[in-house]
């Protein structure tokens, strides 16, 4: 993980190198650990994630000649280049789909082309939002250089629409108001109906206190099956409750109604999720301990685990093993079907506890997971 003033000159002069001319700025934008809060985003309820210090720093300059380049240092510096007119849903694929969805929803405003760069040291695939610090930092450059009238809130629906709609992975608004609304020691509390938002503060380390993420190491993707299995099951929950989202029933009693197994589930967890967003929330803000917030938590991993079915044998066996070595909390985070889990864990006891994991996953014989701990750090921004 480098810091903006060691990440970009790196960006900068890898962008001079591959496209001989310099940029015409880098700006970089953090990946993201979700607190509380998952699956609620596409139901219209309440998430609270934190910005990584991780970033995704993107080095971009106009061109002339109608034509759209892409590298990414991750990729070898590979390029995919295509002219502006040719950008359509799909194409280009992979990695290249991220920025070119974002470019593609500016391309008024780009005739001329743009040339982008990316490098970044967010984890992909551990469900930390590699894709939204992608868009993100990539959406911040070509408003700063081609629409500086967007606010931060139109760059997360310019984000949301290149994932959904260009690339075609059906996430809600988390991750990408996560990258782009975060700031610096607090968490993001985003009620996605109404579209509001409150900084908590969240000194762990004042609290004597660590938020450790255990990368599994298992990968997961959006784009396919699992994910959007559970956002139409919440559809269709609603749908038979007769409410617009699952975010209008109050509480477990208002799902009396619902006769399929599998959708009470479903529609339990997201009841649930809410309400432990908002006491997690009332813990932050009130005097208690935010060690409070941990066995809120674990109530979110058992309900992911066994309400809403998206926990994997290894993410299992992480919060298992945490909170078994005296960890406050710990749940499974992001999409689910791998990626990585969130432990709180009082700072001295921080490095047993990750111990504890790494001799769990040895003796499943899982791979060797990757731990790392989160200060809650600053959303997108420009570095250069
Ligand atoms: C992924 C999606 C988000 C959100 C989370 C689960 O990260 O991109 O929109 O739904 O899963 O909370």
């Amino acid at each position: 993980m480098r810091t903006d003033a060691e990440a970009a000159p790196i960006a900068a002069e890898a962008f001079t190198d591959r496209f001989g001319t310099a940029p015409e700025g880098v700006w970089a934008a953090p990946g993201r650990v979700n607190v509380i809060g998952e699956h609620t985003d596409y139901n219209d309820g309440f998430v609270l994630p934190v910005a990584l210090p991780h970033t995704t720093r993107a080095a971009v300059a106009r061109r002339t000649d109608g034509r759209v380049a892409l590298a990414s240092l991750q990729g070898g510096g590979a390029l995919v280049e295509l002219a502006v007119d040719e950008l359509t849903p799909g194409r280009p694929d992979g990695w290249a789909g991220y920025p070119a969805g974002v470019v593609e929803g500016l391309r008024d405003r780009l005739a001329g082309g743009v040339s982008v760069l990316v490098d970044t040291d967010v984890p992909v695939g551990a469900g930390l939002s590699s894709s939204a610090a992608l868009t993100c930092s990539v959406a911040l450059a070509l408003s700063d250089l081609v629409a500086p009238e967007l606010g931060r809130t139109d760059l997360v629906e310019l984000a949301r629409r290149s994932e959904n709609d260009f690339v075609g992975a059906p996430t809600g608004i988390l991750d990408q108001s996560a990258s782009l609304l975060c700031t610096a020691g607090n968490a993001l509390f985003l009620d996605t109906r109404e579209r509001r938002t409150d900084q908590v503060p969240l000194d762990l380390a004042a609290a004597g206190l660590e938020l450790l993420v255990v990368d599994t190491g298992t990968s997961h993707t959006h784009a396919d099956g699992g994910y959007g299995d559970r956002r139409r099951e919440c559809e269709e929950a609603a749908a038979r409750l007769g409410v617009p989202a699952l975010r209008d029933i109050a509480d477990v009693a208002g799902l009396a109604g619902l006769d399929d197994d599998v959708l009470l589930r479903r529609a339990r967890h997201i009841v649930t999720e809410n309400a432990r967003v908002l006491e997690v929330v009332r813990i932050l803000r009130g005097s208690a301990d935010p060690r409070d917030i941990g066995p809120v938590l674990t109530e979110g991993h058992v309900s992911l685990r066994d309400d809403f079915q998206i926990s994997t044998v290894e993410l299992d066996a992480c919060v298992d093993a945490a909170v078994g070595a005296g960890a406050h909390g710990a749940r499974m985070v992001g999409g689910g079907f791998g990626g990585s889990a969130v432990v709180l864990v009082d700072r001295d006891r921080a490095d047993a506890v990750a111990e504890a994991v790494r001799t769990r996953f040895a003796r499943e014989g899982f791979a060797a997971p990757r731990t790392f701990d989160v200060v809650p750090s600053a959303g997108a921004r420009r570095i250069a």
